[in-house]
């Protein structure tokens, strides 16, 4: 391994110190040295040393997070938050690009989330706070990274909860259908972009899993593990029912639009993956987080990986490549042609609604963690750090996240925030697997429950996987993308650069010094 960065090290290690006094933040004795070097770097290279990171952890306004998860209920937040609209609706879109080699298409995407997996489970398990990787970058790389990282993770929450709500609504109305034989008229299911005016279903489902965030973590946990169950079992009845649908023809041609066609497929279904991560999210609010969170993420991302391919193997065993084309519901349409009964197919659509519903709940979850933690390090309004005293849950950041996403849901197509949602996360991911290497670097000797194994070789590989899958996505997205970031940049220089705790911290060091120069 290479040398240990010295100076960086002595910065770290000298961060917690007495307290500046500036600004509070729940900091208590934990804060930065007065000097600024206690954050390590200075402006938009601040620092936040792991100490103080872990030491505020927890610490809200007014209030405190509470620590009620275990290791059950990290892993049931990681499949919750992935497992859903990329298996019961991105698969039907990712058929028609790579035909049944859709499989390989899921091996890739897969591979590229299992290597930055890795990474999130060394940070989290060093690590343990509820910012995630915006966390992990602020100490590693500096406030400005770590505010491009947190804004790209709006994407992979905030706007995922809207594009995974979006998704909720089609199996609704299939669920209908079925039930009671009525649909959602489309004018009141679909966004104006998709022939509608707006999707009341999407809105809803937000406001429902608002609902349980506002009683607090542990209740959202236990309905999460409930849905979570659910959902694993509808996988595996259509799994089981499905393949008695099995005819080795509809594998042939295997690869009919060759690897462009499986490396597009992929980095659509880059988008199932999105999720593994949620875990991290919960480290102020685990019981034993350095130990469960890796744990938690690894298998999560295990379970679902394995569930995908046989899911996708069986799918496009049971109905020809082609026919995805014009399938809405795909896994219900393979249910009903096999079955040739609409009852299995209805069964499925209720397990999808279920599903899909448990990624708006641990997904909104995630992002008001994240947000929790910018609020408490000034870069976004402390409103969203404050702590109901009842729940223990960040009520305003709740609703105001909840809201958003909400609307976003109500108002814009699926298919563009899918893939906004994927490059944000590709280029937080990218940012993760950096920070193991820095990690590794200026702090070789900090006690790590999980490693990577032949880092920097592995995190590398992730970095590489990350940016590659970024360069499939298409121009629209990488449009939307440079829009995102350019709004980022101008709420950071506008609004956090100056209202950071570190930066405060920094001015009131520096009138120090001057005061004392004047005596
Ligand atoms: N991975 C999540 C889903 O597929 C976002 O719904």
């Amino acid at each position: 391994m290479a040398r240990p960065d010295a100076a960086p090290i002595t910065r770290d290690r000298a961060g917690p110190g007495p307290d500046t006094g500036s600004g509070g933040g729940g900091t208590g004795s934990s804060g930065t040295g007065s000097s600024g070097s206690g954050s390590g770097g200075s402006g938009l290279m601040r620092r936040k040393p792991v100490e103080r990171l872990i030491a505020e952890s927890g610490q809200g306004e007014g209030g405190q997070l509470r620590r009620s998860l275990g290791m059950w209920q990290l892993t049931m937040i990681s499949i919750g938050a992935t497992l859903g609209t990329g298996i019961f609706v991105v698969l039907g879109e990712a058929v028609p690009k790579a035909g049944p080699a859709v499989v390989i298409s899921f091996v890739i995407a897969g591979l590229t989330a299992l290597f930055s997996a890795l990474s999130y489970a060394e940070l989290a398990g060093t690590i343990p706070v509820a910012g995630s990787s915006y966390s992990y970058t602020y100490a590693t790389m500096g406030e400005f990274i770590a505010w491009i990282c947190g804004w790209c993770l709006m994407l992979e929450y905030g706007v995922s909860v809207a594009a995974v709500a979006v998704g909720w609504g089609q199996y609704l109305n299939e669920f209908l259908d079925g039930t009671i034989g009525v649909t959602i008229p489309t004018a009141l299911s679909a966004p104006p972009g998709d022939g509608g005016v707006i999707n009341i279903p999407a809105l809803l489902v937000v406001l429902l899993a608002m609902a349980f965030l506002l009683g607090g973590a542990r209740e959202s946990a236990r309905a999460n593990t409930i849905m979570v169950v659910v959902k694993i079992a509808s996988l595996i009845l259509f799994c089981v029912v499905a393949a008695s649908g099995i005819k080795a023809g509809n594998y042939k041609p295997f690869m009919p639009l060759g690897m462009t066609g499986v490396s597009a497929a992929g980095a659509s279904l880059f988008f199932s993956y999105i999720g593994f991560d949620a875990a991290s999210t919960a480290g102020e609010e685990a019981r034993n987080p350095k130990r469960d969170m890796p744990r938690a993420i690894m298998l999560s991302l295990l379970i679902v990986t394995v569930l995908y391919c046989l899911v996708a193997l069986i799918a496009v065993g049971a109905m020809p490549w082609q026919h995805f084309h014009n399938a809405d519901a795909a896994l219900a349409q393979i249910m009903r042609d096999v079955t040739g009964q609409s009852f299995w197919a209805v069964l499925l659509a209720a397990g999808a609604v279920i599903a899909i519903a448990s990624v708006v709940l641990t997904v909104l979850y995630g992002q008001t963690r994240i947000l929790f933690s910018m609020a408490r390090d000034g870069l976004v309004p402390k409103v969203f750090a404050k702590v109901g005293p009842r729940t223990g849950a960040p009520v305003a950041n709740t609703v105001i996240v909840s809201l958003f996403c909400g609307i976003l849901a109500a108002v814009v197509p699926l298919g563009e925030l899918a893939n906004a949602t994927s490059i944000g996360t590709l280029f937080a991911f990218a940012l993760v697997n950096v920070a193991v290497i820095v990690l590794r670097r200026t702090r070789p000797d900090m006690p790590r429950n999980f490693r990577v194994a032949f880092s920097p070789v592995t995190p590398a590989i992730g970095f590489a996987l990350c940016l590659w899958m970024m360069t499939s996505l298409g121009a629209k997205t990488w449009v939307w993308f440079g829009i995102w970031m350019a709004a980022g940049l101008v709420l950071y220089f506008g609004y956090g650069m100056r209202r950071s705790q570190l930066a405060r911290e920094e001015v009131t060091a520096r009138e120090d010094v001057t005061a004392r120069e004047e005596v």
